[in-house]
């Protein structure tokens, strides 16, 4: 798509690695800071900036360019999610990420066209609603969604990070804990929480991909874990090794001579705090982090069951010596946020995500529902593709 702007043209198209690779590398470098001058938190994704997206089943990077500089970039992905709310229990959803403008060229429309090329692909796609995240304070992207193209804020969920310790952690010896089969962790996922919000309908495929290292439960020792019953207290997650995707490192070097991109929503987040914990030495070195998803318990122990998965977990990690934090993300009121242990001054309590309708016949009262409705005690699935 060509427009125009004054005597310039802007062009809106599909990303190429070949020719845009490094551009957007350095665009994305540009459009970030620091917690102090010279102390940045560096990502490296590994030669692929669009590797956030990859895993997922449909998507698209978008770069705009005004007479050959590359002036902007979007990402977005579509997926199926199930809701269970009758008529329909299915909805199709397209996801906005990684939208970056360069700061010499912002307030000139750069941004709207982004976001209106995506919706455009979205909607050629049959997608029924376009959601995005975004920090509650970032005034120019709120301002971005919600007043110029409509979109409802709808969920602030809570975003926690706990550091790996260099000790492993005390395991309750009254837990007895199980590694999943992946249809078995389908299975129970189907079962218990198909009816969370925005849970993907191919779980099956997040389950087997391999960046995810596995479902575990954990239940009272003495009962027995059987897939047809399970016990009266028990606790689920599975955990994403996002290191394989990209590493992150605080690093103090000239601009010049790295090469960053601060690609993950999640690391957006909590990127700030650092300047406030100078005692994490291991930082400056590569690391990964793992992600854990899908975090449900039930019954009157469910989080001690959670604490001990989040435990072994981060004894997991222990032992991976790449992984130096484990991030997870869940419904701002959902109960199990209590049981999960992280720092506080490492979290950030409300995310915010917007949403909105693109098909006139997905003004339906799904579309009421999520935006009318509180939150409440709502779980949330937060798919790990989208981290
Ligand atoms: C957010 C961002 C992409 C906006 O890009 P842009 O090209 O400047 O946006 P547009 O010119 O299309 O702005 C459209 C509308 O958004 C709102 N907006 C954009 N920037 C704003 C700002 N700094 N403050 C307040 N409102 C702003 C305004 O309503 C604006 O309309 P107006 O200029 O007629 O008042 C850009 O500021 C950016 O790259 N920020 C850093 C990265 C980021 O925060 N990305 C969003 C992550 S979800």
């Amino acid at each position: 798509m060509v427009l125009r702007m004054g005597f310039k043209q802007l062009m809106i198209r599909s990303y190429d690695r070949r020719v845009d690779r490094a551009r957007v590398e350095d665009l994305e470098r540009r459009c970030e800071v620091g917690p102090t001058e010279r102390v940045f938190l560096f990502t490296d994704t590994l030669g692929d900036p669009i590797c956030r997206i990859r895993n997922s089943p449909m998507y698209k990077m978008l770069v705009a360019e005004l007479d050959n500089e590359l002036v902007g970039v979007i990402q977005g992905s579509i997926k199926v999610v199930t809701m269970n709310k009758p008529p329909k229990n299915r909805a199709k959803v397209g996801y906005i990420l990684g939208l970056r403008v360069a700061p010499h060229q912002r307030r000139k429309g750069i941004g709207s066209s982004l976001v209106r090329e995506l919706e455009k692909w979205f909607t050629a796609n049959e997608v029924d609603y376009s959601y995005m995240a975004t920090e509650k304070d970032n005034e120019a992207s709120v301002r971005l969604f919600v007043e110029h193209f409509g979109y409802n804020k709808f969920r602030t969920p809570a975003i926690l990070v706990n550091p790996v310790q260099n000790r492993p952690s005390h395991i309750s010896s009254t837990v007895e804990m199980a590694k999943l089969k992946v249809e078995d962790a389908e299975s129970l996922y189907r079962k218990f929480m198909s009816s969370t919000e925005f849970f993907p309908h191919d779980i099956d495929k997040i389950l087997r991909n391999k960046l995810s290292l596995g479902t575990w439960v954990a239940y009272p020792r003495g009962e027995t874990w059987d897939n047809t019953k399970v016990p009266t207290s028990w606790a689920m997650l599975s955990v994403w090794n996002t290191g394989e995707l990209f590493k992150l490192w605080l690093g103090k070097a000239p601009l010049s001579c790295l090469l960053f991109t601060k690609s993950s929503r999640v690391i957006r987040r909590f990127f700030p705090c650092f300047k406030l914990i100078p005692s994490l030495p291991d930082l400056f070195k590569r690391f990964g982090f793992y992600f854990m998803y899908g975090v449900h318990g039930e019954g009157p122990l469910a989080g001690k069951m959670v604490r001990t998965l989040c435990q072994s977990v981060h004894n997991m990690a222990v032992e991976s010596k790449d992984c130096k934090i484990i991030v997870t993300e869940v419904g701002g009121q959902d109960e199990v946020r209590h049981h999960i242990p992280h720092w506080k001054r490492l979290s950030c309590p409300e995310d915010l995500w917007c949403i909105k309708a693109l098909r006139t016949e997905g003004e339906c009262f799904l579309y009421e529902y999520l935006t009318k409705t509180p939150p409440e005690n709502k779980a949330l699935f937060v798919d790990p593709r989208e981290v």
